[in-house]
């Protein structure tokens, strides 16, 4: 069944946990798809997981498109939601609503997911009267790492706390039809996810949420630095492939692969008359 804007909504109401995974390829869009994931969000975590910068700032509207009509590619039934990066809509309400039909058009996302609570709330409502699905995202936000002085947990002082909530009812007010709430405390992440009608979804903010999202190789361990807390290794998929690339270097260099299995045969004559 096609995940929409209406059935996650509806997961809400039903106590049903969404789940939710950044993908920027076709074949791992395709895997999640397949295994039953709720929505698919390319990220622009793509700036460091895939493109190795040191943060979301970098990116662009073309890599935006690029990976995300190859997830697009791959998907059945996952609702896509495709980030706007950095300064594709904090610039003026038109850039927004320009940006994120590209993102439909271009990127075939089914929906997207911006940065900020009511600062960016005029950006939200043109974006969905312009009938395109937008998901919130506060607390945490990458894209003003250097505004926030690093990447840490938000909304842990009363009035911090106090003002994560009425950005939440803000962006509910404006249109957004969920929200992501990054590196949350538990108990605030609860309290906001009972307070508005619109699902939360959260990563480091706790079970209280509505659903939850990683980004992928963190979930399967693909990086061996630094692992936020927040992050369960689900499989560790980084060792596996460590271990996959030094056999194959090995037996590449012992002459051991390829084997007789893995090649083509010609009838000998023929060769013989190369000779
Ligand atoms: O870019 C991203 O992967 C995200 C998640 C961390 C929610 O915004």
């Amino acid at each position: 069944m096609k995940n929409t804007v209406t059935t996650i909504q509806e997961q809400k109401m039903m106590k049903d946990k969404i789940t939710m995974l950044t993908a920027y390829d076709y074949s791992t869009a395709k895997r999640m798809d397949e295994a039953g994931i709720n929505s698919i969000l390319v990220g622009d975590s793509l700036g460091m997981v895939m493109l190795g910068y040191e943060d979301t700032l970098s990116v662009t509207m073309e890599d935006m498109i690029h990976h995300a009509a190859a997830v697009a590619r791959g998907c059945e039934n996952a609702l896509i939601v495709v980030d706007m990066p950095f300064m594709s809509y904090q610039t003026s309400v038109y850039d927004a609503v320009n940006n994120a039909g590209r993102l439909m058009k271009e990127g075939r996302a089914n929906a997207v997911k911006l940065e900020g609570g009511e600062k960016v709330c005029p950006q939200i409502k043109a974006i969905v009267d312009a009938s395109i699905p937008v998901v919130a995202h506060l607390g945490l936000m990458p894209q003003s790492v250097n505004a926030f002085g690093g990447f840490k947990v938000q909304g842990r002082d009363e009035e911090a706390a106090r003002k994560l909530l009425l950005d939440a009812k803000a962006v509910e007010a404006a249109g957004a039809f969920a929200v992501v709430l990054e590196c949350v405390p538990y108990k605030l992440a609860s309290l906001i996810s009972q307070s508005i009608r619109i699902p939360t979804i959260g990563i480091g903010a706790g079970a209280g949420c509505d659903g939850q999202v990683l980004v992928y190789q963190d979930m399967l361990a693909m990086f061996s630095g630094f692992r936020p807390k927040f992050v369960k290794c689900f499989s560790n998929v980084g060792e596996v492939m460590t271990v996959a690339f030094k056999q194959y270097i090995e037996e590449t260099k012992a002459g051991t692969f390829p084997g007789e299995e893995h090649t083509f045969q010609i009838a000998d004559e023929i060769i013989e008359k190369l000779y």
